[in-house]
């Protein structure tokens, strides 16, 4: 987590930097600080403030912020408190040294004794502060210049690192460096301008050319010279550049009170650009199909699968729960889903043909990175679902498909998980048609109904006020429950994670048949409990677990299917979605969950795009 910037240049540096945190402030913000070399005095001049990046704002309104180069950061806290000092940028012992760091130093409490006997005092509880202080402290013994100096401290350091370090004595120089956190570098072609920073929001206004920092690698940027890369030896190595073409009106709010309420709302034409040139009309039938590059040119890997491993976390593993069931359905191919967290650490069993599927938004998530890169070392192939372009994921992955939903921005994920799934639902087509375990007229049926999904999106978004008055009811409560079968018990866990993170409501979701086995015990006029009940073979089923929480007094919301008369004579509080293929209904029914929770934490006048103690891409352990 943390976001880092760097900026040098012959513009001024600080409007720059503030406006890179706001893009970044999503990875982090409960701190911001920035530093410049100041064109006035030449001195560091350094403003920190506790909270968001508005109150750096306001910490260096009226200050010297003339500079041309500067390090700026957005801090989520592991090490040490939300606090001034605690906030980045660090500075070294002479006060001639300042870095911001992205990442967790693991031996950090070693080093800060070591360094502590060479006569370093340490001014905060970080781990980060160790980096600055050990950096000026192999450059006093070595008398060598900043690049060298970093690389050699960074020999020394276990963990993971973005960083971005400056000196007040050398004004036109910008060194950084990374190791399992990741570092975007913009270049600006004959201008001798870059920009650093955790992702390529920030840059992508200013250049399309960006070089993105291999782990171990250091970044050295010398104003008005070419940028140059090393390994952590010293050998030069090639910046590959990148071309990125990212949609900068995807970054704001765009007439929506949150990021949150839009990426809802973007959903009907994010999933067409998903599909777009992937469902595609064929020339020898009626009937569109689905073409995946990556499953086209890996075709004979992967029908050698005998088993399918999804890695992912929170929001992006419920998705995976429903690729499991798609997979399985469509390619009668054995899945399994688990947490990246748990994997990594478990000693797992992959045989050669095995492939596995790792699910992300930001391409950046820690554990589902160490995963792929266990799997990988073990042999197995790795397919990655991701939505960052260039993210560490999509690259450290043997293929994959991007969701192409857009940058997503609002902390609790919404249209990353509908992007997923239909991403999901076309690789199953895809890969079962070239098995034969699909039937044409199923293909075509589901196909033809996937298609349909955006317009059956925007028939349930048109519910909105409806939804918002309903969960104006809600905010009462301290728990709810989330109940769903089949295809919609992954939407009751994310129904119930979304409100759980947003509205800090305790939520849990459950297969509504296990209920009877515990949870019902919690059923009272006190407890809301949302249904899943759309149109399925178990409808009848769920129908039953909802009158046994009636005959309790539970307070039923339900989601059904439009034009369910049963349900509707039941419960009070019913929001319909359109007709689909049961297999589809989580691209439809997760749609008025997410309305629900966000209203909720609307009316409970909390702090929807980022909420407490969260940050949008987890990058520690
Ligand atoms: O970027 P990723 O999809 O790898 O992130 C995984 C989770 O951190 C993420 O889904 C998280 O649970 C969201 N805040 C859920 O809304």
């Amino acid at each position: 987590m943390c976001g880092i910037i760097g900026y040098i240049g012959s513009r001024k540096a600080y409007p720059i930097l503030i406006k890179g945190l706001h893009r970044l402030e999503y990875r982090g913000y409960d701190s911001a600080g920035c530093a410049l070399i100041s064109e006035e005095d030449s001195d560091l001049h350094i403003y920190k403030a506790k909270g968001k990046v508005a109150d750096l704002e306001s910490a260096a309104k009226g200050k010297d912020c003339s500079g041309t180069i500067g390090i700026a950061h957005t801090r989520w806290a592991t090490h040490g408190v939300p606090s001034e000092v605690n906030a980045h940028p660090h500075v070294s012992e002479t006060g001639n040294l300042t870095l911001v760091h992205n990442g967790i130093i693991e031996n950090y409490s070693t080093l800060r004794e070591q360094l502590k006997k060479h006569g370093y005092h340490f001014q905060s509880e970080t781990d980060t502060e160790v980096l600055v202080q050990l950096i000026e402290y192999v450059m006093s013994k070595t008398g060598e210049d900043l690049a060298t100096s970093v690389r050699v401290a960074l020999k020394s350091v276990f963990g993971a690192y973005a960083i971005a370090v400056i000196d007040r004595r050398h004004p036109d120089m910008l060194v950084c460096a990374r190791r399992s956190s990741p570092l975007a570098i913009g270049i600006v072609d004959g201008d001798g301008e870059f920009f650093l920073a955790s992702d390529a929001s920030p840059i992508a206004e200013y250049t399309k050319h960006i070089v993105y920092l291999k782990d171990e690698e250091v970044g050295v940027i010398e104003r008005g010279k070419h940028l140059k890369v090393y390994d952590l030896n010293g050998a030069e190595t090639e910046a590959e550049v990148k071309e990125i073409d990212l949609d900068l009106s995807m970054l704001d709010h765009e007439g929506f009170p949150h990021f949150m309420l839009k990426e809802i709302f973007d959903q009907p034409n994010v999933l067409k650009d998903c599909m777009q040139g992937r469902i595609v009309e064929s020339p020898y039938s009626h009937s569109p199909q689905v073409i995946l590059s990556a499953v086209t040119s890996n075709r004979r890997r992967l029908l050698r699968a005998r088993r399918i491993v999804i890695v992912s976390c929170g929001t992006s593993w419920h998705a995976g729960l429903i690729g499991k069931q798609l997979l399985e359905h469509f390619c009668r191919i054995p899945v399994e889903v688990a947490y990246a967290s748990e994997f990594r650490y478990s000693d797992p069993v992959i045989e050669p043909d095995d492939v596995v599927v790792a699910i992300s938004q930001s391409g950046e998530t820690a554990d589902t990175l160490a995963a792929i890169q266990q799997a990988k070392s073990q042999g197995a192939f790795v397919y990655g679902i991701v939505n960052g372009v260039g993210s560490s994921i999509a690259r450290e992955s043997d293929t994959g498909t991007y969701i192409h939903v857009g940058p997503e921005i609002g902390v609790a994920s919404t249209k990353a998980f509908t992007g997923q799934v239909v991403v999901l639902t076309m690789i199953a087509l895809a890969l079962g048609m070239a098995k034969g375990t699909v039937e044409q007229d199923e293909y075509e049926q589901t196909i033809r109904e996937l298609i349909q999904i955006p317009e059956k999106i925007n028939r349930v978004l048109e519910q909105n006020d409806k939804i918002k008055q309903l969960a104006s009811r809600f905010t009462f409560a301290h728990n709810f429950l989330y109940l769903g079968r089949g295809w919609n018990y992954p939407v009751a866990l994310e129904g119930a994670l979304k409100l759980k993170e947003i509205s800090y409501i305790h939520a849990e979701g459950y297969p509504a048949a296990e209920m009877k086995h515990g949870p019902i015990a919690l059923v009272d006029a006190e407890m809301p409990v949302v249904f899943i009940a759309t149109h399925h073979k178990l409808y009848q089923k769920i129908v039953s677990n909802m009158q046994e929480v009636i005959s309790r007094h539970g307070r039923i919301i339900a989601i059904v299917t439009e034009g369910d008369e049963q349900v509707k004579g039941m419960v009070e509080d019913v929001i319909e979605i359109p007709e689909t293929l049961a297999c589809l209904a989580p691209l439809l029914s997760v749609v008025p969950l997410q309305l629900l929770s966000y209203h909720v934490a609307v009316a409970k006048g909390l702090d929807v795009d980022q909420p407490r103690n969260l940050a949008k891409s987890v990058t520690v352990e």
